[in-house]
């Protein structure tokens, strides 16, 4: 005769119920094709962040390949919405589209130098005062940091709300899907990245980043953007652990 709280511990072991105690842990999504290295064992799922902002490139002349000079980004605080989160988690549908939801459904939360012209940022103060992201019919989403390129070229994605830090290096890529949005310029979406530590010393609670679920942000060809910088929208899932 099994009593039933060993019955429900064998089967809180064996996996087969959640415990209402324990934090879901969420699992990172795949392209369906390329995987990129699963976090570790060690790893600590932190956070997950919409990023909303721009991709930016540049051309020598109309002839050459765009070159990656960085990203600015605003990041909101996804976690409580992820799907099975008691009390607010999203159906999967509704949270696989916010990257979708918020490319078409806000303005992008820069400073730009002329939104009519292009998608440039100000250089020196491309930040707009932070704010929670307002998407209908979802509860509010909060402001959780920025995401931009450090001078020497570094990632850096600064939670400013959290009072976590991490500073990365590119580690690994895959296609994003065929299925991806192309983005608002249709240029197409930005490879899934695993980023790591970048070991200088300006991390703080994070060491592990990756990009998943992009739209947009592929640069535009320097034909059609001439000699200068070119930025392209984008938004996409940023994924935080901590070892
Ligand atoms: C491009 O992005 C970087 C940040 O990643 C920013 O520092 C720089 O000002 C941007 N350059 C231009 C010309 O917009
Ligand atoms: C970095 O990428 C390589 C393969 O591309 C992989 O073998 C390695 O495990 C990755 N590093 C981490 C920390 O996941
Ligand atoms: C790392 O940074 C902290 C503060 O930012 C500093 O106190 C410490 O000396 C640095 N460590 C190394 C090894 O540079």
């Amino acid at each position: 005769m099994v009593s039933a709280k060993s019955f429900l511990l064998a089967a809180l072991a064996a996996g087969t119920y959640a415990s209402p105690c324990k934090s879901l842990t969420p699992t990172l999504p795949g392209t369906g094709t390329t995987s990129l290295p699963a976090p570790a064992p060690t790893e600590l799922f932190r956070r997950i962040a919409i990023g909303h902002g721009i991709q930016n490139y540049s051309c020598e002349s109309s002839t050459s390949t765009p070159v990656q000079l960085g990203a600015l980004a605003a990041l909101y605080d996804v976690t409580p919405l992820y799907p099975g989160t008691p009390r607010t988690g999203l159906s999967k549908a509704a949270f696989d589209a916010l990257p979708i939801t918020t490319l078409y459904g806000q303005s992008i939360p820069l400073n730009l130098v002329d939104p009519t012209v292009n998608y440039n940022a100000v250089v020196g103060n491309p930040w707009v005062a932070p704010a929670d992201l307002v998407l209908g019919g979802l509860p509010t989403i909060k402001f959780l940091g920025h995401h931009f390129f450090e001078i020497d070229n570094t990632p850096m994605f600064d939670l400013t709300a959290a009072g976590l830090k991490a500073s990365v290096a590119r580690n690994d890529s895959a296609a994003a899907p065929a299925t991806a949005d192309k983005g608002i310029l249709g240029t197409g979406a930005v490879p899934w990245l695993q980023l790591t530590e970048s070991n200088k010393n300006r991390s703080n609670g994070l060491n592990l980043v990756y990009r998943v679920v992009t739209a947009g942000g592929v640069a535009q060809s320097c034909l059609t953007t001439g000699a200068g910088v070119g930025s392209v929208p984008y938004t996409t899932f940023y994924w935080f652990y901590a070892a």
